[in-house]
């Protein structure tokens, strides 16, 4: 089979953020743009006797880049590739099939939870070895290679056919399409306790709905939920991913996942909702009429990972983004392990899972995960709130309310602004951080400042440092308002206005969050100035 070397030229942009390259598909369809990011892997990561995992989350382009990929692996001297079914392969699955097969890495198609078509967002991205994104080393080695290649690699052959199952020789090269469920199932299995939660599920009692947002998990959650655990048919509903995720927005949220939000409320309501992202890895999960804070998630699973199989013997740690609340540090306290703050991100996870100092990880932003793969994944959530069901036997909301009775509540709430005019929202993060130093003792709304600074990090792994990570704001009762832009909007910029204040008085432990953050969110704007800087009244979504 003949190399061809195509010429190419040096795109601009192509650096990848913190979930790697996302743009519109428009862009990514300009001729060698695709394939110079890919040869730019490609350079940095040698596949001579490597197996590679392909898939990605079937939205718009999956099928036409793996195709692209395909050749470009086969040209590029890979000697075996792993490619899920119809294109397919959620963001945890691709985690847990690299590592199982012990593929020198994968390519994963997504843009998460961007909504997907023609005239919407595409992604790609790299994990490595262990399973879990690409670390900066590597995505800087990345972003040189776009800037310097001249040409790329391919060959002349046939599109492969993703649908069929089966194992096929390609040059020198294997081509494998496998089931993109089955690995990923089974490993959730190894986990739980699958006839506790069985029992649970299949005597028609206990009612819930998983809603897969037309996104990649249905597969994978019909499979487990339904097959393997008995949950009757139509549990599981937007089971099937289409290339637009049927004109939705698949992102867990209250907002965008108002068919399961309705089916949850009422007296008729479920016992247990969940919903995931795009590609897999976010969840949120819900009560009946009950929401449960991503952050209260981490620190009810991290209290209760005993009663799960794969945590019998106990957590060695916990991590969380910084944004995230405080609510799983004290769990990590009363357990006596080790709680650790890292950037925002799931990148900043891996090296702890990897030494193993910590077992459990979360974000704000509806990730959360363990050590079973290296990226955060929904359906474990999800699998591991339903373990806790079954074992409990208790409404979803005693069992949050049980946990802030016992910890105290940390009440969350964050603000975004999406679409801002990214010079403005830089400059609104510029003229703050330039009086970081001279907040400390002054009096906003009631609050007094105790201490402001820009969070840097240092991995004590590899004693990597990231600086500017998001700036934070500490008042004396304890509260925090952190500000960051988004590293992941792919139109102008999104400011985060993260607020989070501890509770412990047992009578006043029910609020609303807003309400309860009220002085915390006006003294934000105050600090900031945020409505002056944005020219915005409110912001544009509220989690
Ligand atoms: C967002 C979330 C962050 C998450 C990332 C990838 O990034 O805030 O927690 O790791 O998506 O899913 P951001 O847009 O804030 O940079
Ligand atoms: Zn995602």
């Amino acid at each position: 089979m003949q190399v061809q070397q195509i010429q190419t030229q040096p795109f601009s942009g192509q650096k990848p953020g913190t979930s790697g390259l996302r743009k519109k598909v428009v862009e990514f369809q300009q001729p060698g743009y695709l394939e110079n990011f890919v040869q730019a892997i490609f350079n940095s990561v040698d596949g001579s006797g490597q197996t590679l995992v392909i898939g990605g989350d079937g939205r718009y382009y999956n099928r036409q880049a793996i195709q692209i990929i395909i050749r470009m692996a086969v040209a590029n001297g890979f000697a075996r590739l792993l490619i899920g079914q119809g294109g397919i392969l959620s963001t945890p699955a691709a985690s847990c099939v690299i590592r199982k097969y012990q593929a020198c890495g994968g390519i994963v198609l997504s843009a998460s939870h961007n909504p997907g078509g023609p005239d919407e967002d595409f992604g790609i991205k790299f994990n490595a070895a262990n399973g879990g994104p690409a670390p900066e080393k590597m995505t800087e080695a990345f972003y040189q290679q776009t800037q310097q290649l001249q040409h790329y690699l391919t060959v002349e052959a046939e599109a492969i056919d993703l649908d069929q199952q089966g194992s096929q020789q390609l040059g020198n090269t294997q081509v494998e399409i496998i089931d993109p469920v089955a690995d990923y199932a089974d490993l959730m299995q190894s986990l739980f306790d699958f006839a506790a939660m069985k029992s649970l599920l299949s005597d028609g009692s206990f009612r819930i709905c998983f809603d897969a947002m037309h996104a990649v998990t249905g597969p994978y959650a019909s499979e487990i939920l339904q097959n393997r655990l008995g949950a009757p048919a139509g549990s599981v509903i937007n089971a099937q991913p289409l290339e637009d995720f049927g004109g939705g927005h698949p992102d867990p949220n209250l907002v965008h996942a108002h068919e399961l939000v309705q089916r949850m409320q009422g007296e008729d309501g479920l016992d247990f909702g969940a919903a995931s992202d795009g590609d897999g890895d976010r969840n949120m999960v819900l009560g009946r009429d009950f929401y449960i804070n991503p952050c209260d998630s981490l620190a009810i699973l991290a209290a209760n990972a005993q009663s799960v199989p794969a945590y019998q013997q106990g957590i060695a740690g916990i991590a969380r983004s910084m944004p995230t609340s405080r609510a799983a540090d004290r769990v990590a306290k009363a357990l006596g392990v080790d709680c650790y703050e890292t950037p925002t991100g799931w990148k900043f996870f891996g090296n702890l899972l990897d030494a193993g100092k910590i077992t459990l990880c979360g974000e704000e932003s509806f990730g959360t995960g363990s050590d079973h793969v290296r990226e955060k994944d929904g359906l474990w959530a999800v699998l591991f709130w339903l373990n806790l069901l079954a074992v409990k036997r208790q409404p979803v909301a005693d069992i949050v309310r049980g946990h802030w009775q016992q910890y105290g509540r940390d009440y969350f709430t964050r603000h975004d602004y999406e679409g801002l005019d990214a010079e403005a929202a830089q400059q609104m993060m510029t003229r703050l951080r330039d009086r970081l130093s001279t907040l400390s003792g002054q009096a906003v709304a009631d609050l007094q400042i105790e201490a402001a600074d820009d969070f840097a990090y240092r991995d004590p792994v590899d004693g990597s440092e990231s600086q500017a990570q998001g700036i934070r704001i500490y008042f004396e009762d304890g509260s925090r308002i952190v500000y960051r832009l988004s590293g992941t909007g792919t139109e102008g910029a999104t400011l985060r206005v993260y607020l989070d204040s501890y509770q412990n008085d047992p009578g006043l432990l029910e609020q609303d969050p807003q309400q309860a953050l009220a002085t915390l969110i006006s003294a934000a704007d105050q600090i900031a100035g945020i409505k002056s800087s944005t020219g915005r009244e409110q912001p544009d979504v509220i989690t």
